[in-house]
């Protein structure tokens, strides 16, 4: 059992620092929550309390269009439906695979042949940032064809590539991989996008489309222990470049330290650029080197690893879900 208190805070902090200005919706509902001594202790009871799986698990129950959009609907929901409610909470975890956060990565590559690694990467739809549109206000990157159109304001002097990178092999690596071909899994993909976020879920569905006419390859395993099985089939006549976003805050700083290592390691035999998209706090080089932030924004880190040396830079600011981006 929980503690009601943070239980509290924390549906509190999410209306503050994720939600605010960004998604009424859950603005009003973690807000709601935060106040609701009933909601709070089924919250209370479950093994995770993460605000984003509640209203992901609510909206899978609900479809997008029904989701409860106050305080008491919401209450009045978990009354009615909270054996179900607690079911879906108990079995899964959120996988949202948001391709937004390419259009933050974008900048931050090498221009290729690139051999691209993603750990933590859902169905790895991220994976195919090299098939979609980017629209940063002025110079437009991709075919514009796309059925992934990806818009991110910028700010600073953010080093825009003339071009998409060049992607010559791929791979993913996930605790539980989605299936783009598993209706469930795909519904479940669904429930994790924001119930007032159309262009989210617009873009979701392009690459989607995209993955299921030529899927990524995800192979299931963690991060740390089932990396070097992963890196040792790379390629060698390209730059790798591993990469993830909103991962490693879901493993203990031990395991962050343990991941660095394997690409120390590697990089005594090859080069590696290890792109890091991620919360505040999580990859503490890339914390040390932080301004301090008023708004929630990932840190989009890149460190160089060569014979086993790294190099740390903190790249720029970034809205978690790539709707901006503040170079340093
Ligand atoms: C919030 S999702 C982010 C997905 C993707 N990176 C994106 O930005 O769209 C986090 C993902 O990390 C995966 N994950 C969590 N712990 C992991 C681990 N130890 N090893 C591999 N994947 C892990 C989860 O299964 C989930 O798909």
């Amino acid at each position: 059992m929980n503690d009601a208190a943070d239980v509290k805070r924390r549906y509190r902090q999410f209306a503050d620092m994720e939600c605010k200005g960004y998604s009424d919706v859950y603005y009003g509902l973690a807000l709601a929550v935060s106040e609701d001594e009933e909601v709070v202790g089924f919250i209370a009871e479950m093994p995770v309390i993460q605000p984003n799986l509640l209203f992901a698990s609510v909206q899978f129950l609900t479809g997008p269009g029904s989701v409860p959009k106050t305080g008491s609907e919401l209450r009045a929901f978990v009354k009615r439906h909270g054996h179900e409610l607690a079911n879906v909470m108990r079995s899964r975890r959120t996988q949202t695979n948001e391709v937004g956060r390419c259009a933050v990565l974008l900048p931050a590559f090498p221009s290729g042949p690139l051999a691209l690694v993603e750990v933590g990467a859902s169905a790895g739809l991220c994976l195919l940032l090299d098939r979609f549109y980017y629209d940063f206000g002025s110079t437009p990157i991709g075919e514009a064809s796309s059925p992934v159109h990806l818009r991110c304001m910028v700010a600073g002097p953010v080093p825009l590539p003339p071009a998409v990178p060049q992607v010559v092999w791929r791979r993913g690596l996930d605790a539980s991989p989605v299936n783009v071909h598993d209706d469930d899994a795909i519904r479940w993909l669904r429930a994790c996008v924001w119930p007032d976020h159309p262009e989210r879920r617009r873009r979701l569905e392009g690459a989607i489309e995209l993955a299921r006419a030529d899927p990524p390859a995800v192979s299931a395993g963690d991060l740390v222990d089932d990396l070097p099985g992963v890196l040792a089939e790379v390629p060698d006549d390209a730059q790798l470049v591993v990469f993830h976003s909103a991962v490693l805050n879901y493993v203990s700083p031990d395991r962050r330290q343990a991941f660095a290592d394997v690409l120390a390691d590697v990089s005594k035999r090859r080069d590696v650029v290890w792109l890091s998209n991620e919360a505040p706090g999580v990859i503490p080089e890339m914390t040390a080197l932080a301004p301090s932030l008023g708004e929630h924004r990932f840190l989009l880190g890149r460190t160089q690893f060569t014979n086993g040396r790294r190099r740390d830079e903190l790249l720029a600011l970034a809205h978690p879900h790539g709707a901006d981006l503040t170079w340093l």
